[in-house]
Parts: C-alpha cells; structure tokens; sequence
C-alpha cells in the first residue's frame, strides 16, 4: 500500500495518519494458507459476517463502464471492507478537510473506508484486480453519490 495526498505525490500518508481520518488498514500475507488466520480474527473481531469475491480485469464486461461508476464520489451508510487477492488498484479518499487523499492498494493489503467518508475507486494501469469484500450485513450499502459533485 501506498498512500499520499493526490496533489502532493510526494506528501505520504502513514497507516497512523489514515487512521486519524477513520481509514484502517492491515498488511495481511498474500499467500491464502498465510492469510486465512487474520483475516478470520479481524472479521471476528469486526463482526463481517459475510464475505464474497469480486474480480475486474480486461475480460469484465463493461469494465470501463463500471470504473466509471465506481469513479463517481460516493460514500455508503456502512463500512467499506476490501482485502486486496490480486492485482491492484486506487482508492481516493476526502480528509476532514474534503482534500483527495490516494491509496494504491496491491496483494495482502486491507482496507476499510469508513460509513460516511467521500471516496472514489478506480483500476491502475494493471486494469486488473481480485478483492474480497466483507461486510457486516449488505444492508446498508448502497452508493450514495456526492450530488453536486464538487
Ligand atoms: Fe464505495
């Protein structure tokens, strides 16, 4: 994972400094017989009780169409919960102070964008990426787009 602001690549952001903004990230193992443990352990401690596994890449149908729509600023009632299996790929986010911050995502990070927080996902130049998503019940996630987009 690497994260900074995106109009200061050279401006880092540290796990401890995305924490402050509500943003909780863990470094998990990327091999699966390594990854299984903790991963169980933080959904344990973190109530996901449900878990499934999305994939984009060249092959996806309407991918552009669909990095479009997950481009679009939006935020959801529930947390966003994404551990990174494959490829790789970029959540923006808004700081308190609604400035875009970027984090590159790549094989065994895991990332959850708080309930209410201003974010954006698009592929890198990979154009590939495998997540599991963990959720505490899909209820309460649905994008709520950032109308009007500033
Ligand atoms: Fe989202």
């Amino acid at each position: 994972m690497r994260a900074y602001y995106l109009d200061k690549p050279d401006r880092s952001l540290s796990p401890e400094e995305l924490a402050a903004e509500g943003i909780l990230s863990w470094q998990l193992p990327t091999d699966p017989a390594d990854y299984a443990a903790p991963l169980d352990t933080i959904r344990a401690e973190r109530g996901y009780v449900e878990m499934d596994e999305i994939h984009l890449g060249p092959a996806t149908e309407n991918l552009e169409g669909l990095c479009t729509m997950f481009f679009r600023e939006h935020l959801h009632t529930d947390e966003e919960i994404r551990f990174v299996v494959g490829g790789s790929g970029i959540f923006d986010l808004r700081d308190k102070d609604d400035v875009w911050m970027r984090v590159h995502v790549v094989p065994g990070d895991l990332i959850i964008v708080p309930k209410d927080k201003y974010h954006r996902f698009t592929l890198d130049e990979a154009r590939t990426i495998t997540c599991k998503r963990l959720f505490q019940d899909t209820s309460g996630w649905t994008p709520v787009d950032r109308v009007p987009a500033p």
